[in-house]
């Protein structure tokens, strides 16, 4: 029995994954318990992606429960965890560094991290943000935040999704900015935020301005038999009852119809307005609500313009990415399974299937979904890891003697990499601080200041 978990330990087959969100975490889970070795890299110092630095700062306890989650995961013996490490062109390690050790199979799990623009001028004002910086910095992931977000006193939001809802609810109850402006492309009955998520800044509501919005929009809205008051009511069902025990006096509207055309910036650069022009709507065969521009446009004066549109992946990483923002995946059909053949990658550059390398979560799809979404996404695509690593013969080098390559690299690359026995340390350090500041949960701003902690804590554990 014991010379047979040796050899299936020779054996043992060696799994990167490369991010450590919820897809990674999960992916990860599968892959130990089918017996494999999984090396887990991630830029972050923390692992948990979005759920860590993305899930707003008054849902600690939700937070709290994922990381109990993750935790369980990572302390399984067949998981090493690497943080502090960003894969990519430009940084200190690529993805072809880590494809010469020779992993049995490489995922790619890293979300989305590239900034989606609309590509209109003026987008790189002062003043103009995109959300995804903006719900890190208040996240307290480096070095968003370390950076400063000027704002004035009427920001507009680009989209209507949730994360529009997320920024609107920091705008309004921790930062009081005056006015608050949600721009949709579409309708009010196009929105994508959820009832539940609205209920955190719907008594900020202005529903004078809201009602004038909606009889600006009536004929349009009735061309496509729409009922605008049942819209209005529907709209702002949530806004007589307060949330917060302390309202926030920001006054929180809605512009609709409006497509973004031109950022206005005074002589400084400084966001003044936004030039949007005016659409109408149509119904298409399958009964969905689609837009058409009008070309006739209206200037909204602001102070900033935050974009929450979704995001795109990250093109420095070194995948191909096509035309919508996505790591190109391979459209045949892997193993015969029509279900599969969008986790496989595809390098476009040189038209091949890339062998043994998969993509799970928003890596794969961006911006979709919650975190459930991720973990089931995470789980089907290591399905199809597990299936090839099954075709796989013995590899030439033991998965201690491709970890030791690994680490060899961190070292010639000048590393700080950060394992999950610092993470617990660091942990420590966190909830101390929150104590001693009676506050709900505390995290630091700087990854120098993380690093100094877990030091720190060593010498004193
Ligand atoms: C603002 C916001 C709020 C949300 N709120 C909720 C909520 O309340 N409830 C809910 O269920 N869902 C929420 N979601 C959705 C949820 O966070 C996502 O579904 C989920 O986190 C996606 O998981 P992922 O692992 O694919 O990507 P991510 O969570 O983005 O994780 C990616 C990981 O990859 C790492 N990484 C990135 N680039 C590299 C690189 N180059 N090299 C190495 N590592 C890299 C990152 O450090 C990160 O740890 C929210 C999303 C957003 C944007
Ligand atoms: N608290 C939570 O539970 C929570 C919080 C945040 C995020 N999330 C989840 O994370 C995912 C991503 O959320 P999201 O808000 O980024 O995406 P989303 O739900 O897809 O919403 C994006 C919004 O941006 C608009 N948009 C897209 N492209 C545009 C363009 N070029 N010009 C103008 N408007 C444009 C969309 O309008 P159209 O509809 O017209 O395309 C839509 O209103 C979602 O699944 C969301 O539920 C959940």
């Amino acid at each position: 029995m014991k010379g047979r978990i040796v050899l299936e330990n020779i054996n043992q087959q060696l799994v990167l994954v490369i991010g450590a969100g919820p897809a990674g975490l999960y992916s990860a889970n599968k892959l130990a318990e089918a017996g494999k070795k999984v090396i887990l890299l991630n830029r972050d110092i923390k692992y948990g992606g979005l759920a860590e630095y993305g899930i707003f700062v008054t849902k600690n306890k939700m937070k709290e429960g994922l990381r109990k989650q993750f935790r369980k995961i990572l302390a399984s013996p067949n998981i090493d965890y690497y943080g502090n490490v960003t894969v990519g062109k430009d940084s200190k390690i690529s993805l072809k560094d880590l494809e010469d050790i020779g992993f049995d199979a490489i995922v790619i799990s890293a979300g989305a991290q590239g900034t989606k623009k609309v590509g209109i001028p003026g987008e790189e004002a002062k003043g103009v943000y995109h959300a995804k910086d903006l719900v890190y910095h208040y996240n307290h992931l480096p070095p968003f935040s370390e950076q400063l977000f000027p704002l004035g006193d009427k920001v507009a939001i680009i989209g209507v999704g949730n994360v529009m809802v997320d920024i609107a609810h920091w705008l309004t109850h921790l930062k009081q900015v005056p006015n608050v402006l949600a721009i949709a492309r579409r309708g009010p009955n196009e929105r994508a935020y959820s009832d539940k998520e609205i209920k955190n800044i719907a008594f900020n509501m202005d529903q004078v301005d809201i009602k004038q919005e909606l009889e600006r929009i009536r004929p349009i809205l009735e061309s496509i038999g729409q009922n605008v008051d049942t819209t209005f009511t529907d709209l702002v069902k949530e806004a007589n009852e307060p949330y917060y025990d302390k309202p926030s006096p920001t006054k929180f509207t809605f512009k609709f119809l409006c497509s973004p055309k031109r950022v206005v910036a005074n002589e400084n650069n400084e966001v003044i307005g936004l030039e949007v022009e005016n659409n109408e709507l149509y119904l298409k065969e399958d009964g969905s609500v689609a837009l058409k521009g009008l070309g006739t446009t209206q200037i909204i004066n602001l102070t900033n313009v935050v974009f929450a549109i979704g995001d795109t992946v990250d093109g420095n990483l070194g995948l191909t990415v096509n035309k919508w923002g996505e790591f190109t995946k391979n459209e045949t059909p892997y193993n015969n399974d029509p279900n599969a053949n969008l986790y496989e990658l595809f390098d476009t550059d040189n038209n091949t299937v890339m062998k043994g390398m998969f993509v799970i979560g928003w890596s794969r799809k961006a911006s979709d979904g919650l975190v459930g979404i991720a973990k089931k996404d995470g789980e089907t695509g290591t399905k199809y890891v597990l299936s090839y690593l099954d075709t796989l013969t013995v590899a030439e080098k033991t998965a201690d003697q491709r970890i030791e390559s690994l680490k060899n690299l961190f070292k010639e690359r000048n590393l700080t990499v950060v394992s999950k026995e610092d993470i617990t340390l660091l942990e420590d350090v966190e909830s101390q601080e929150a104590k001693k500041r009676a506050l709900e949960f505390y995290k630091f701003n700087h990854n120098d200041d993380m690093l100094q902690a877990i030091e720190h804590q060593k010498v004193r554990v």
